[in-house]
């Protein structure tokens, strides 16, 4: 669907503004501009009756009819001539035999959202210069192998998205030219090793999304032209079949079964220099790979993997955002002590019991730990002179920070300890020239006692809404301005 909204607006932006003036438009109930037929969203219940013909083939060539209630298109209603017709969002039902004749040799893109049949067409015998053909949203049953094998001869772009394809068509084989294909939500497990081989050196776009596939297609294997494949969504552990003569610049795998990080380290060795995007959340990695050797990647995410082992991988030097949310890992991993473009530790959601400051840069700026397991801040859980502004240290079981923890994070602006364990304020607190994000709500062992009168003129530089948190009955903030008032003075 998000791929189709793309596509809608790339064409939609190329449709050029201003009416082809003295020109009659083709229907009545429709607006012509451009090279348009624009009939979108009229609540036609059928093609309305042609009032001229396209006498100038150079004019209109596009019909938009989306988003009516068409349930038919009957011989004749077309005018002649068209390059692209768009039935989204429509329930057709049929489509006469003759229906695009008199387009048969321009028709080149023809999109179908929500519609009824349930058998391809015969009117694509017909069709002779199909390039682009989306399908979505339709539950075709009888794919009509005929129709199938003789656009086969022209398809370029083939989109089918939620259209009940539960074993690989034999169809397929036949298709000569294809440059981009979307296949999403079949029920499919496997892919015939041919079923590619008629599009090996033209097929640049492959996306298999949100099925049962359990291995990269060996179909893959030794095509030449792929750049983006994209694979988010089925249960692949095997990666063995990825096309190692193309210069792949993007790889999707997202939420799948890969376990295998010496595996995934080697198949992606062939796009050291064409990797730019490369995606792994929601896998079975145990290990952070060593993809050292992807010289063009600048951003991995390896979040709701296994990883456990700090101590694994190695990371592309110009990689300069890094994610570990949601994995097991129970420190910082050794890779962020050689990455010089990262500025934030991104580590929700671990294990972590401990941080040192010797685990990562002082190039670090943010600090993201939310939801672990670390109990203390020590004096070297911070590098020396450290550029961090922020720590997000919440729900973590901290009791205790020491007084000397938070003296090496001088430009320290926001400290967030949601949920922690501590039992008092720190009175180091009041050091720390720059904060005006304290956040300690929701730490319930938490009491404010005359003993923290020092911390009054702190607390009271920051801004109200940004002293969060309560002590006892009352907030922090109300603490330090009303009652900490009848402490006696110090
Ligand atoms: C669409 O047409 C039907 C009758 O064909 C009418 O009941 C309905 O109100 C119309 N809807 C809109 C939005 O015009
Ligand atoms: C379109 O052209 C055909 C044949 O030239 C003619 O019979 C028909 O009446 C024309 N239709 C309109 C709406 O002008
Ligand atoms: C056809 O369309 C083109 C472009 O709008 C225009 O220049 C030309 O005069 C038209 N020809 C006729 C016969 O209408
Ligand atoms: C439509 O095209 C097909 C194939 O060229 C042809 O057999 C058929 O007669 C045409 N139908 C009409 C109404 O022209
Ligand atoms: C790939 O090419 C090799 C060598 O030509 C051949 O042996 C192998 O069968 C091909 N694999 C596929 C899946 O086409
Ligand atoms: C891949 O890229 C390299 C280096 O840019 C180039 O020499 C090679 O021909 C490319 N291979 C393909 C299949 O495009
Ligand atoms: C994931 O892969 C493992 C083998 O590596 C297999 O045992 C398991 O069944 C797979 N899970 C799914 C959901 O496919
Ligand atoms: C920290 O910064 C201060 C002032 O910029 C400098 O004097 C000191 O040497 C630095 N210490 C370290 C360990 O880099
Ligand atoms: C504090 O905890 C309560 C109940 O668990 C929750 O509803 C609330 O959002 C929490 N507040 C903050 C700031 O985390």
């Amino acid at each position: 669907m998000f791929l189709w909204v793309c596509v809608m607006i790339a064409g939609l932006s190329i449709s050029g503004i201003g009416f082809a003036s003295g020109d009659v438009c083709l229907y009545q109930e429709c607006d012509c501009q451009g090279s348009y037929i624009e009939c979108q969203s009229r609540n036609l219940t059928s093609v309305p009756k042609l009032v001229s013909n396209n006498t100038n083939n150079t004019v209109f060539t596009i019909l938009v009819l989306d988003a009516n209630r068409l349930t038919k298109i009957v011989s004749g209603s077309l005018p002649p001539n068209l390059r692209e017709i768009s039935l989204t969002l429509n329930p057709i039902a049929s489509i006469d035999d003759d229906a695009f004749n008199q387009s048969a040799t321009t028709l080149e893109t023809l999109r179908f959202d929500g519609a009824h049949f349930t058998r391809i067409p015969d009117a694509f015998l017909h069709l002779h210069n199909l390039k682009n053909l989306y399908i979505y949203n339709t539950p075709i049953r009888d794919w009509n192998p005929n129709a199938m094998r003789n656009i086969g001869n022209t398809i370029e772009t083939l989109f089918l998205g939620s259209v009940g394809l539960t074993s690989w068509p034999d169809w397929f084989h036949d298709f000569a030219h294809f440059y981009n294909v979307y296949l999403a939500d079949s029920s499919f497990t496997s892919v015939p090793d041919n079923a590619f081989a008629m599009s090996e050196n033209t097929l640049v776009t492959l996306s298999i999304i949100n099925g049962r596939l359990m291995a990269v297609p060996k179909s893959l294997a030794n095509h030449t032209a792929l750049k983006s494949i994209h694979l988010q969504d089925n249960q692949i552990t095997d990666l063995t079949w990825l096309p190692h003569l193309s210069n792949v610049s993007d790889i999707d795998l997202n939420f799948n079964n890969i376990s295998d990080a010496g595996m995934l380290s080697y198949v992606l060795r062939p796009y050291a220099n064409s990797l730019k995007n490369l995606g792994l959340v929601g896998n079975q990695l145990t290990v952070i790979p060593d993809l050292s050797y992807l010289t063009q990647i600048g951003s991995l995410d390896f979040g709701r993997n296994r990883l456990s082992d700090p101590n694994s991988g190695v990371m592309p030097s110009n990689v300069y955002a890094l994610s570990f949310a949601f994995n097991w890992l129970p420190s910082i991993p050794r890779v962020y002590r050689h990455l010089t473009g990262v500025t934030e530790l991104f580590m929700p959601s671990n294990l972590v019991t401990q941080i040192q400051g010797s685990d990562f840069l002082p190039l670090i700026m943010f600090v993201l730990l939310e939801n672990n397991l670390i109990s203390e801040l020590t004096d070297d859980s911070f590098p020396l002179n450290s550029s961090i502004i922020s720590v997000n240290l919440n729900n973590n079981p901290i009791v205790k920070i020491s007084a000397q923890a938070l003296s090496s994070i001088p430009r320290l602006r926001e400290l967030r300890l949601q949920q922690s364990k501590l039992t008092r304020l720190p009175l180091f607190l009041a050091s720390l020239n720059h904060i005006f994000v304290f956040d300690i709500s929701n730490s319930t062992d938490l009491v404010c006692t005359c003993e923290e009168k020092s911390l009054q003129m702190w607390i009271l530089s920051l801004p109200p809404e940004d002293v969060l948190g309560n002590c006892g009955d009352t907030s922090v903030y109300n603490f330090f301005t009303t009652l900490s008032q009848s402490c006696p003075t110090q």
